[in-house]
């Protein structure tokens, strides 16, 4: 089973136990000062002790403090940087796995000169683009945004790099590729994609010099050219050292072409490279470009590129860019890679290679694609991951055996009660799981249904509920009599939020569904009350649907919406929130004319930040009508009256979806305590927060308990 993955391959002299490669991925999990101490040390070692070929640390700033774009960012431009940088490749290569780090100087986006009042180095003075980035913000994110820019001697100045300048740059690279091998680093990557400095060079779009290295490409590519040939020559033959290059850069009219990013690989393998990997980067003023490079959404998004400089070079190429294992096999195996480069996956589950070499598949955290990861980067914090409460932590959140095992009721099987079942169970404890529903999952089951990743989550996390040390009891309501026969000694209440239609005149219409009613209609639970508001084929058409099993299957219940859903042709959805903004997308690609109503003045606040920049331009795209700062009036047979600005509006609807109204509920976890029992409440009844909040507090319940 993966066996061309799992195969062992050389990178110069130096060999891979197999060939799949932790992508470079700036942290923030330095310290102010640059150093690697414990907590980034401890993030790279879990990725090798999870069985990577090699991890290469993200964005390690030559020219520190200089040329930096992340606060927390590694420097390499001195050797006092040494003991930390060493300590962390200690740590990783005593797992048998390789530590490489990637050389970056961030060129016009490097915010720590911007921040320190320093000129960045620039190719020649960048074109100014209008800001498609900021008005999705929230205040608090915008606060985070600009942050570097409002301190004290804050300025945007630019330098355009003098032939001196650049000839200290180059230095600066091989005297950090010197510096990191001494460090026990194995090979370097030289970053020459991602719109910093190198690609800023590469760029037509951004590099307007007129000198020999601007012009035609031989001339852009001059730079990186000087660059790997004084690196090979300061850390000598056989230290592999590659590129990262962007294959392409969408979204901007006269930036770089596939075929200058093929010709730009020949001239880095005439260099000297040992490598290249084929990443991609999209106009950075774009919010939803960046969710096509380089953080692409769609699978395998750049395998055609790999495959068409593998097809040009005779180095080894580097993949990257959402690749499954599976398909990384078969690429692997039709030579239209030699490695394969993956980043999210290993941040949401860094034992990903171990599992694939012991075949279990099912054991795999997979990664949902919400970029909650990258979003905390925009905003200045540290890297998290929404599925792994670990990832970021790794040094503060083991998972230790409990000093006295005890049987802990854990009640609700949505994500959060399952992660506190499954981090108890591992530690120890006896854990009883009690669902008042027919099916793992909760909320999240539901959810599936509008964005599939999120059903792969649930599938794995009940996949972990096998664990002998756990025992599910389904289609089960808590209560005093429960109790008195189960005797937990501690309980975790996770029932989820209670989702409350707003007081609108008209909600009580049979058109008129609450986010909790949808629910059960979607997924066979709903009560006779529910569906007496359907008509009669629509009523049957769910009771069916109910009777076949489909509705606890979101994949089918998603293939099956395709075809039929017991809903009119015109949506309004009350409320745009993370669930409305999901929601009007899954109807929208599913022919409905979809308008959302929301009283704020933002939309999906509650998402990620560059995933709310995806689905806000894929709303626009579908035609979903987004009405904010409106207030809903009335709902009437076909339609309803806002209140916008002060202003009477009516929009026509066939079916009124009320997705507003979720609030934390205590009641039960009252109730258990009023019992006498000892109990801690995770998820949303604590408090709506989501997958990301509930993988977290049921995480931190699971290791307290
Ligand atoms: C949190 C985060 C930080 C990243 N930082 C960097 C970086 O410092 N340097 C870089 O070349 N790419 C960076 N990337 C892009 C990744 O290296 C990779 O190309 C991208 O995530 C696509 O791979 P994946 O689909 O396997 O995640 C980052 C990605 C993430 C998620
Ligand atoms: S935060 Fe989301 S996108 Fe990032 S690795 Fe975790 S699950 Fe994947």
């Amino acid at each position: 089973m993966y066996r061309h993955l799992m195969s062992r391959a050389q990178l110069a002299d130096l060999e891979l136990r197999n060939r799949i490669i932790m992508t470079p991925m700036g942290t923030n999990l330095a310290e102010a000062d640059g150093h690697c101490d414990e907590r980034i040390q401890a993030y790279y070692e879990a990725r090798a002790k999870g069985g990577a070929g090699m991890v290469v640390v993200g964005v390690g700033a030559i020219a520190w403090p200089e040329g930096a774009c992340n606060p927390n960012q590694v420097a390499i431009s001195d050797d006092s940087f040494l003991p930390g940088l060493s300590e962390l490749t200690r740590r990783v290569k005593h797992h048998g796995c390789a530590a490489a780090i990637q050389l970056q100087h961030a060129g016009k986006v490097a915010v720590c000169d911007i921040a320190a009042g320093r000129p960045m180095l620039v190719p020649s003075i960048p074109q100014s683009s209008p800001d498609e980035l900021t008005a999705a913000l929230t205040p608090e994110e915008l606060a985070s945004f600009v942050r570097s820019y409002m301190q004290k001697g804050a300025k945007i100045e630019y330098k355009v790099a003098s032939k001196v300048d650049l000839e200290v740059l180059v230095g600066q690279f091989a005297a950090a590729a010197e510096r990191a091998k001494r460090a026990g680093f194995e090979g370097v990557e030289i970053h020459a994609g991602h719109g910093y400095i190198i690609s800023e060079f590469l760029s037509p779009y951004v590099n307007k010099r007129d000198d020999e290295y601007g012009g035609v490409l031989e001339n852009r590519a001059r730079l990186l050219v000087e660059v790997l040939r004084a690196t090979k020559a300061a850390v000598g033959q056989g230290f592999p050292v590659w590129c990262r290059l962007d294959s392409l850069e969408f979204r901007v009219e006269g930036g770089i072409c596939y075929e200058d990013a093929v010709k730009t690989a020949v001239l880095a393998e005439q260099a000297g490279a040992d490598a290249v990997h084929v990443s991609a980067y999209a106009n950075p003023s774009s919010g939803v470009g960046f969710t096509e490079a380089p953080l692409v959404h769609e699978p395998g998004g750049y395998l055609k590129f790999a495959a068409g400089m593998k097809a040009k070079l005779s180095i080894p190429v580097i993949a990257v860019g959402r690749i499954e294992p599976e398909v990384a096999d078969r690429v692997i195996a039709a030579g239209e890679a030699d490695f394969i480069a993956m980043g999210r996956k290993l941040l949401a589950d860094p034992e990903l290679p171990n599992k694939l070499m012991r075949g279990e598949l099912e054991q795999i955290r997979p990664c949902i694609y919400c970029y909650s990861c990258v979003s905390r980067i925009f905003v200045n914090d540290h890297v998290h991951c929404a599925v792994n409460a670990q990832t970021g932590f790794e040094s503060t959140t083991l998972i230790s055996p409990a000093v006295a095992p005890l049987h802990l009721l854990v009640v609700g099987a949505g994500p959060g009660g399952m992660e506190t079942a499954r981090v108890a169970s591992l530690r120890g404890h006896r854990v009883t799981l009690a669902e008042q529903g027919s099916a793992l999952g909760g909320t999240a089951l539901f959810s599936a249904v509008a964005y599939a990743p999120n059903g792969d989550l649930v599938r794995y996390l009940a996949a972990q509920m096998e664990h002998s040390n756990i025992t599910v009891h389904l289609n089960t309501r808590v209560d005093q009599s429960y109790l008195e026969d189960l005797q937990p000694d501690k309980i975790v209440v996770a029932s989820g939020a209670v989702r409350e239609a707003p007081p609108i005149p008209g909600a009580e219409l049979n058109h008129v569904f609450s986010g909790d009613e949808l629910r059960d209609l979607m997924t066979g639970g709903g009560d006779t009350a529910v569906r007496a508001k359907l008509g009669y084929f629509r009523r049957v058409m769910v009771l069916l649907a109910g009777v076949l099993g489909i509705t606890v299957r979101p994949t089918l219940l998603r293939s099956l919406s395709k075809l039929w859903m017991p809903l009119g042709q015109r949506i309004c959805i009350v409320g745009g929130g993370l669930v409305g903004v999901e929601l009007a997308e899954f109807l929208a690609r599913r022919g409905r004319q979809v308008s959302i109503v929301e009283e704020g003045a933002l939309f999906g606040v509650e998402l990620s930040l560059v995933r709310r920049w995806r689905v806000l331009d894929e709303l626009k795209q579908l035609g979903v009508v987004m009405i904010n700062n409106a207030r809903v009036v009335c709902i009437n047979d076909k339609s309803l009256v806002l209140d916008v600005d002060a202003v009477e509006v009516d929009i026509a609807a066939d079916t009124v979806i009320l997705a507003s109204g979720a609030r934390g509920d205590l009641t039960l976890a009252d109730k258990c305590q009023a019992l006498g029992y000892d109990v801690r409440s995770v998820g949303d009844c604590a408090g709506v927060a989501y997958i990301e909040g509930a993988i977290r507090s049921g995480n931190e319940a699971g290791r307290a308990v």
